[in-house]
């Protein structure tokens, strides 16, 4: 069964972010880029709040059996569990969904993201870095304190970022020219593979950009990370539903992560 009682190893501010370190050794072993953890925010007497939140994990040492978590404690649920000290045991349901596919040929790896999902973005960085792939990271957030940290990456990732708001993605994605500014190709004609996390209200300008920037508007060019609620983890409830051009899809079975082009606006 995939509950995990993680055990909080340590907490660490980082401006407005909460760095957690959980003990978790299946759980670490298991969890891949991309996927969910839905991890009650509750203490054990008490059901408010009901909903487990959805969190994407920044990284994981399956050899030190560590989980790491970044958390942006902007609502009650968030608060209660990134106020949690060394030494709490927790309640962790996962890893739920399919998480992203890195590509065996991909080079040039583009990722972008804002909100909730970023941290995922971060999990797949370290993963790519470590097969010897070249990654720019792009983050939009609003305001100075609620961007990741770099030394949270790799020195080798290209780390750019915005602190006006998570709609300043575009403008981020238009600005930027990886390997410096020199380089006339923008994000778009350098990757050969493009990673999203980010809220499907916040897509259909990166979608457009995708589409007038790169030849490449073919499935398994671009995948994104949708956060959101998932009430169940099982397909059970229907509380997760995303449409695509097949319908409607489950966030918690066929995503979290879906390609962008399968997405319907
Ligand atoms: S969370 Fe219940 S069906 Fe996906």
């Amino acid at each position: 069964m995939p509950y995990h009682e993680p055990v909080v190893l340590e907490r660490r501010e980082l401006g407005a972010l909460i760095l957690a370190r959980w003990l978790a050794p299946e759980l670490a072993h298991a969890v891949r880029p991309g996927q969910a953890l839905l991890t009650r925010c509750a203490p054990p007497d008490s059901d408010d709040p009901l909903l487990r939140r959805t969190l994407f994990p920044a990284g994981a040492d399956p050899h030190a059996g560590v989980v790491e978590v970044l958390l942006a404690p902007e609502e009650r649920g968030l608060a209660w569990l990134a106020a949690q000290p060394p030494g709490a045991r927790l309640d962790v349901y996962g890893p739920v969904g399919n998480g992203f596919t890195l590509a065996e040929p991909t080079c040039n790896l583009l990722l972008a993201g804002a909100g909730s999902a970023v941290p995922g973005l971060l999990h797949l960085a370290r993963i790519a870095v470590a097969r010897g792939v070249a990654v720019v990271l792009l983050v939009a957030a609003t305001g100075a304190e609620m961007l990741p940290p770099p030394f949270l990456l790799p020195s080798d990732v290209e780390y750019l970022t915005s602190a006006t708001g998570e709609a300043d993605l575009p403008a981020l994605l238009a600005a930027t020219r990886p390997g410096g500014p020199t380089l006339s190709r923008g994000p778009l004609g350098w990757a050969d593979q493009f990673c999203l996390g980010l809220a499907a209200h916040l897509l259909p300008p990166v979608v457009e950009m995708v589409r007038a920037g790169t030849l490449r508007w073919e499935r398994g060019f671009a995948q994104v990370a949708l956060p959101g609620v998932m009430p169940c983890g099982v397909g059970a409830c229907q509380g997760c539903l995303v449409e695509t051009r097949d319908g409607a899809r489950l966030g918690c079975k066929d995503g979290p992560v879906f390609d962008l082009r399968e997405l319907r606006f």
